[in-house]
């Protein structure tokens, strides 16, 4: 295996508003869509579409969203053999997409709080056989904080998300993960700092940096994404910028995960930072022009006949 993924799978139930409505309202949306989502399960399909061999670590429930979300990891050929099952509702996410093709979430964890620390042990032998090692926010902090030891006990660089942002996470830890990703509010509320220019962005990522994390990358929309490198000799700090690929967004939810479920494809094919980083901050781009989460990513041939046709 190429990448394991710890963390949740949502069901996404993603309905296109003109306008959010008030208390006590009801008002009618023109359009809706269901896909799997979840952002442990969408930065798993993005890097299985692109063709890494994946093993997820996540908790379904028994209902009719358990077998939606297995038969997909199953489409995708992403490992199931330590996906959890328990008695409940899985997790579940309504989403609300305005004209302007910004989102509004929110999460039921459900099933998602049944991933124990506990659990990590059984997937330990096959996370040791992988290139990195994948986290988010959105399973209990208990088992995210368990995974982030775990990572590095094996040897195996950890990824963290920090999303959604979450004040109980240990910036401890942060010491101990390869490479932090947050988008510029995550960063905004990890570090207590203001975020609205590219200088602020920058000294607010040194701070991190400076926690002990090897790569702080933020992912900044239209912004572009800026990654901030400890130095082999841990003095200096190195720099890379990516601008934003121009497109007509027209659902941008996903998007991040898009990025990170490419960068790490392309981290564990061995591809170099910079590489990597152009080719996520890409795949975003694609995401936002299809709607939806996991049902905006494309495959490998996809992508790069997309990438072809823009030259
Ligand atoms: O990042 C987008 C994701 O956030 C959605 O798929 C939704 O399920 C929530 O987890």
């Amino acid at each position: 295996m190429d990448i394991a993924v710890v963390g949740s799978n949502n069901v996404d139930l993603i309905t296109y508003i003109t306008r959010m409505p008030v208390e006590g309202e009801t008002i009618e949306a023109p359009d809706f869509a269901i896909g799997c989502g979840g952002k442990g399960s969408n930065q798993a399909v993005a890097a299985a579409r692109l063709g890494s061999e994946v093993l997820m670590v996540t908790c379904v429930g028994d209902d009719a969203f358990a077998t939606m979300t297995l038969d997909n990891y199953k489409a995708n050929g992403i490992s199931t053999d330590y996906v959890k099952q328990v008695p409940g509702t899985s997790g579940v996410a309504p989403i609300f997409v305005d004209p302007e093709a910004h989102n509004s979430i929110i999460i039921v964890k459900g099933a998602n709080a049944g991933l124990k620390p506990e659990d990590l042990r059984q997937a330990a032998p096959a996370i040791a056989e992988c290139r990195l090692l994948v986290l988010q926010l959105e399973i209990d902090m208990d088992t995210t904080h368990a995974a982030i030891d775990l990572g590095y006990e094996l040897g195996v660089p950890v990824l963290l998300n920090p999303a959604p942002a979450n004040a109980a996470l240990d910036v401890e830890r942060l010491s101990k993960c390869e490479f932090l990703v947050p988008n510029e509010t995550e960063l905004a509320l990890l570090t207590s700092m203001p975020v609205e220019t590219d200088d602020e962005v920058r000294a607010a990522a040194t701070t991190l940096l400076d926690r002990g994390c090897r790569h702080v990358i933020v992912t900044m929309g239209k912004r572009g994404v800026m990654c901030l490198s400890r130095s082999e000799n841990g003095c200096d700090v190195d720099q890379i910028f990516v601008e934003s690929v121009s497109v007509d967004a027209v659902d941008t939810s996903g998007a991040g995960d898009a990025f990170i479920g490419c960068f790490a494809h392309c981290y564990a094919r061995g591809d170099s930072l910079k590489q990597a980083l152009r080719q996520a901050n890409a795949y975003a781009a694609y995401s936002v022009t299809a709607r939806g989460t996991q049902l905006s990513y494309p495959d490998g041939a996809t992508f790069a006949q997309w990438q072809q046709a823009r030259q």
